[in-house]
């Protein structure tokens, strides 16, 4: 394992390589644990630098066997697993260079490099992985054009795939057989892929805008074909859309998409081969669930899109890497709201962005969406980068306009073609089309931290007018503690008495655009004349802006939005808080040992959105599901007792479900549909009305047989699981629950996919011994950590979605946890990495749980061997 050097990379040393590499050749000799690969690369001295200015090679873990420049051995140069140094180099400029590595794909659990996964030879280069196959100049702004060849066994790999088209295959002798591949597009090392193994597919065809035909496969384990059938039919909805909505068009002969089953991240864009975790592929009734469906649509989708921002157009360094994942984001966004409900998708997107970027920006992890500096690259794919930056891009289209949006794209994807960019890069394109300065604006990218913006209005009913106040503060963050004002567009609504939106024409105080308020000083005011009444406020509809707002809001207010904001999302948000406030009250009566008690408006409320057909069932689904423990905790923001926060959530729950109960039993009973199942969004907001239904028809019911019968009767996995995690969750000693794991557990034994939902319920149930009980999955014959799905579906399961189980007071959990980070990291330092940062809000703890989990981190801290990645993490975390 490499260990950490402590290495600060900034953006600030970037600096153009001395050396281009303008083509790259190379063959594998494919084998389990002696693959050979040998690179020829036509390099090129850039201008002007000198001529003995020596060749630096990135490698990791490689072992030289040999090494030719010009066709003859070199002589002058240092090999190290991790450098390859050449000293000596031709005057004349192009040369060539054959490096020749020997390589282990069995032995790399890292799954970066070329590895092994299910007998499958499979690659994933992203960031720094290509410098694990051979020596390279592996940094993003070197742009080459591969030509790959692959041998190997014809048997045990009758299936050999790379980027770009096939160029030629064939027999050769000893049972092996060959094909070579060229992809005529120059792309960085990370963009490299090969795929060889024994595997069945799918195929289809897409006619491009321009009349060509692209040839579609999807290659996974055999016997898994038919389950590909979603993504592909998502695969050719997303060429369409990306044609139709951007003009964007595919540009090579052949698509591939590879599904394997070890895998770090969600999927991987390179350049014509798409490899994906397989749980972003697979899907069929039985096994996946609603989420599972939307997952891949909006997987396939993103990394397709990457083809124009990422691939086309790559970045010139990893500090901008939001450069393509925040564009592709807001693309995929954008995408999945057009196929399904766009109310609906946004609310889901900010419950995301508030779960996951949120406390990663209020916390010791907080960078900007463009880091400044870095020590390991692999732990900065973060919500900040991916979400938050994708809400920069969403902000920006908001501020130009759609006409100067498109405009602005259209020309970066022109100007930059072929180019690896930077932010400015990107900025300049729409400055340029819309003859605005967004100086202020990009401050977005390089200031951490999540704005508060407070609100406050006074109504003056003798001039008929209205002034709001609106102030931004940004807390410090972890190296920025000067935080400057940035450039907010809030947009908003001002509702009469009979719940419609009050024309605004014109204000006092400037930066008013339409429904939107361009906030840009630390303070501003505006002033609405001619509003005859005292409106109700609705600030930051849309989710305009990634920012908390502060405003006070009477009850009535509260609830007056809650039935009449025309904004779905700010519907959304008024009930959300108003459901967290009360939890939040009544945690304080808990502290304090008092009864609790809820205002009955809230049931009341609840009850009468259940039942409200006019608001399509997704909808009425989000309404009604209370936020979760972490998000309370989140709201609450510090001297978090997970305990508390449960039983106050417990109680509201409860009485919510007792008021609701009959108006619950018929609206659940109203929703039994005998058609069979289709994934749809339209049927998906039934399954997802239903499942909170059920959930509080299981408390109000206090028995599980209503629970057990949509368990036994669901011919689809979303109404399964529901049911499964009810039983597991709260009928736990009953042996319904018994029966019902059992069941599942018998009926899924052999589908991994399924099975990583049966363990992850069982690690989620919140009880005092669910330690104990993840021990005992953890022995469980199917469990493994070497698999990350399955590793994440207990561990990350524990940590992230068991509050009370895992904040346990005597922190058991917590040394249990980092003590199996250490055990991971020696195996898989980017999973190790990834499930460590579930902690990063430790902080926020009451003392005696923080105290424990901070000589837990110590521990890891402390460990002799770290890999970067955890390292990392560890010392910020701890700073
Ligand atoms: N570029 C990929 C995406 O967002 C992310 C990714 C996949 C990745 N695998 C990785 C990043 C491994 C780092 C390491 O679409
Ligand atoms: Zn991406």
């Amino acid at each position: 394992m490499r260990t950490d050097t402590g290495h600060v990379f900034r953006l600030e040393d970037y600096r153009p390589s001395d050396y281009l590499i303008r083509k790259t050749e190379l063959d594998f000799q494919l084998d389990p644990e002696k693959t050979i690969v040998t690179a020829r690369l036509t390099i090129e001295r850039r201008d002007g630098v000198s001529l003995t200015a020596p060749l630096i090679l990135d490698g990791d873990e490689l072992e030289l066997v040999s090494l030719q420049i010009n066709g003859l051995p070199a002589t002058d140069y240092v090999a190290d697993p991790e450098l390859l140094t050449i000293n000596s180099l031709p005057q004349q400029s192009p040369f060539t260079l054959e490096i020749v590595t020997r390589i282990n794909p069995t032995t790399n659990r890292q799954l970066m490099g070329l590895y092994r996964s299910s007998n499958i030879y499979t690659t994933q280069c992203e960031a720094e992985g290509f410098r694990r196959i051979t020596y390279f100049l592996d940094r993003p702004d070197v742009l080459s054009v591969y030509t790959v060849r692959l041998e190997a066994d014809k048997q045990a790999a009758p299936i050999l795939l790379s980027n770009g088209n096939l160029q030629e295959a064939g027999e050769l002798v000893d049972g092996r057989h060959y094909a070579r591949w060229y992809d005529p597009h120059p792309k960085p090392s990370y963009l490299f892929a090969l795929v060889a193994g024994d595997l069945g597919s799918i195929s289809d065809q897409f006619p491009t805008m321009s009349g060509k035909q692209v040839a579609l496969n999807i290659y996974v384990e055999h016997g898994n074909e038919a389950r590909a059938t979603y993504a592909m039919d998502a695969l050719k909805r997303s060429m369409r859309w990306d044609e139709e909505v951007y003009g964007r068009e595919y540009d090579l002969d052949i698509f591939n998409i590879v599904a394997v089953s070890d895998f770090n991240m969600g999927a991987m864009e390179n350049k014509g081969l798409n490899i994906f975790n397989d749980k972003y592929v697979l899907a069929d009734p039985q096994t996946a669930t609603d989420t599972d469906y939307a997952g891949i649509e909006a997987v396939i989708a993103h990394e397709y899109f990457h083809n124009w921002a990422g691939n086309r157009i790559t970045c010139r360094d990893w500090f901008q890497l939001c450069l393509k994942e925040g564009l592709t984001v807001y693309r995929d966004h954008e995408f999945s709201s057009d196929m399904r409900s766009r109310a609906v998708h946004r609310i889901d997107e900010v419950k995301v962005l508030k779960a996951q970027q949120f406390p990663e920006d209020g916390g010791p992890l907080a960078h900007p969406v463009r880091p400044k500096e870095y020590r390991e690259i692999n732990n900065f794919y973060t919500a900040t980068v991916y979400e938050k930056g994708s809400e920069l891009i969403r902000m920006l289209r908001t501020i130009i306009g759609d006409e100067n949006f498109y405009k602005g794209l259209d020309l970066y994807f022109i100007r930059h073609d072929g180019d690896a960019a930077t932010i400015e890069d990107f900025i300049k394109c729409f400055e340029d089309v819309s003859g605005q300065s967004l100086t202020h604006f990009a401050l977005w990218y390089d200031q951490a931290g999540t704005p508060l913006v407070t609100v406050t209005s006074d109504y003056d009913a003798a001039s008929q007018s209205l002034r709001l106040t609106l102030e931004q503060k940004t807390e410090p963050t972890p190296g920025q503690c000067e935080k400057q004002p940035m450039h907010i567009p809030v947009k908003f609504g001002l509702i009469g008495t009979d719940g419609k939106d009050i024309e605004i024409s014109s204000s006092e105080g400037s930066g008013l655009q339409g429904d939107v308020l361009h906030l840009r000083e630390a303070s501003q005011s505006w002033t609405f004349r001619n509003i005859t009444e005292k409106p109700v406020l609705s600030v930051l509809r849309d989710f305009s802006a990634p920012v908390h707002v502060a405003q006070s809001l009477s009850r009535d207010e509260q609830l007056f939005l809650a039935r009449h904001d025309s904004d779905a999302f700010g519907r959304w948000q008024v009930i959300h808080s108003l459901m967290s406030n009360a939890i939040i009250a009544n945690v304080e009566k808990l502290r304090l040992q008092q009864a609790t008690g809820f205002d009955p408006v809230l049931p009341e409320l609840l009850a009468e959105l259940a039942q409200d057909e006019t608001l399509d069932h997704a909808f009425r689904a989000l309404c009604l599901t209370l936020p979760e423990e972490a998000d309370i905790a989140r709201d609450i923001g510090s001297n978090i007792d997970p305990d508390l926060i449960r039983n106050s959530r417990e109680a509201l729950l409860s009485a919510i479900a007792t008021h609701g109960a009959e108006i619950f039993a018929k609206t659940y009973d109203g929703l039994q549909d005998a058609a069979p199942f289709t994934p749809d969004a339209d049927s998906a907001g039934k399954r997802a009305l239903k499942a909170v239904l059920l959930q509080y028809l299981a408390v109000s019911d206090n028995d599980p047989q209503r629970v057990y019968d949509q368990f036994i009767s669901a011919d689809n996995m979303t109404d399964k699981l529901a049911a499964l995690a009810l039983l597991a969750h709260r009928f736990y000693e009953h042996d319904f629950a018994t029966r019902a794991l059992a069941q599942f557990e018998q009926d899924y034994s052999a589908v991994p996919l399924a099975m990583d939902k049966w363990f992850s319920v069982q690690a989620r149930r919140p009880a005092s011994d669910a330690l104990e009980v993840v021990q005992s999955l953890m022995k469980h014959p199917l469990f493994s950590l070497d698999n990350p799905n399955r590793a994440r579906s207990v561990l990350g399961a524990f940590a992230a979605s068991n509050p009370t189980g895992f904040n346990r007071q005597d922190g058991q959990a917590y040394t249990f946890f980092t003590q199996l980070i250490l055990t991971i990291d020696r195996e898989n330092p980017q999973l190790a990495s990834r499930l460590l940062t579930t902690l990063r809000s430790w902080k926020t703890l009451e003392p005696v749980r923080r105290e424990h989990l901070k000589s837990a981190l110590e521990v890891i801290a402390q460990a002799e061997k770290l890999s970067p990645d955890v390292r990392d993490i560890t010392e910020r975390m701890l700073a």
